[in-house]
């Protein structure tokens, strides 16, 4: 799917690797709808703004992402896809210093991150197939972000591994589904990323991280991720697949 015309929903537009999304897409063109429960931390530059909106909206709440879509339909009369960005992290132990995890600390991860990105899923979809398309052509595009994560989460992470895992395992059987609507389902995978979820570490910290990963060593950059999720909406054979963005780094026990 070319980009020029085209909309998309971006959740957690507002900060990071979303921004970086709504930057790279308005740059080519296309139509973009910020999807966040906080304000965009950065205003946009002009010669972009003006295919871009700001929804407020909590990824978790039907209503919430039904309007973010009645924004979309309103200002650019169609939807072409779905970036989901939205994400929180947090860190802590199954069995801490004041005992059990909290059950709804790993409920809230899970939510958030994993059904959050479902909800918008269905959603979106089910705007996007009341568009006629020739057949070959892509209907819509939907991107989910994993994590490393997923794969090798560190101590701490239960429930952000959980949910990323979640999003991991959701990617495929969806794109199956979709297949016979013709929309795309694909899921990015990064490693670490220099974003406001990483500011809130020490430099040093940040440093160290980033020379954890083999090459580059150094955190990845948004627009990275930006880029690749553009090209999987230009290449149509990308489908039902997830990648790792993470310069070949396999995260540490701890
Ligand atoms: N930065 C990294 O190293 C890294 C690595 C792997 C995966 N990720 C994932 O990438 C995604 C983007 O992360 P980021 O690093 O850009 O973080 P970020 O904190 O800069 O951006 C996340 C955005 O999501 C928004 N958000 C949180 N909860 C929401 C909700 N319920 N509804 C709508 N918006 C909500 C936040 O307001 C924020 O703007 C997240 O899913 C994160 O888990 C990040």
């Amino acid at each position: 799917m070319e980009l020029a015309q085209r909309t998309f929903l971006v959740t957690g537009g507002a900060s990071g690797l979303g921004a970086a999304c709504v930057r790279e897409f308005a740059q080519a063109g296309a139509n973009a709808v910020i999807c966040d429960v906080n304000e965009p931390r950065e205003e946009l530059p002009a010669e972009i703004a003006a295919r871009v909106r700001f929804a407020k909206t909590d990824v978790t709440d039907e209503a919430s992402v039904q309007a973010a879509i009645d924004v979309a339909m309103r200002a650019f009369g169609a939807l072409h896809g779905a970036i989901n960005c939205a994400g929180i992290a947090t860190a802590e132990r199954v069995i801490g210093r004041d005992g059990p995890q909290r059950l709804d600390h790993f409920a809230k991860v899970v939510t958030v991150n994993l059904v959050g990105t479902f909800n918008v899923i269905r959603l979106a979809a089910a705007q996007m197939l009341k568009r006629d398309v020739a057949s070959g052509e892509d209907r819509g595009v939907v991107i989910c972000t994993a994590s490393a994560a997923a794969f090798d989460g560190q101590i701490g992470q239960a429930a952000y591994a959980a949910s990323k895992g979640g999003v991991v395992g959701m990617t495929l059987p969806i794109a199956r589904e979709f297949a016979q609507h013709q929309i795309r389902v694909m899921s990015i995978a990064p490693g670490l990323f220099d974003t406001p979820m990483m500011a809130g570490l020490p430099q040093a910290a940040r440093d160290s991280l980033g020379r954890q990963t083999p090459f580059p060593a150094r955190l990845g950059r948004p627009q990275e991720y930006a880029a690749l999720a553009r090209h999987i909406v230009e290449n149509q054979m990308l489908n039902g697949e997830v990648i790792r963005l993470d310069g070949a780094i396999r995260l540490a026990p701890r």
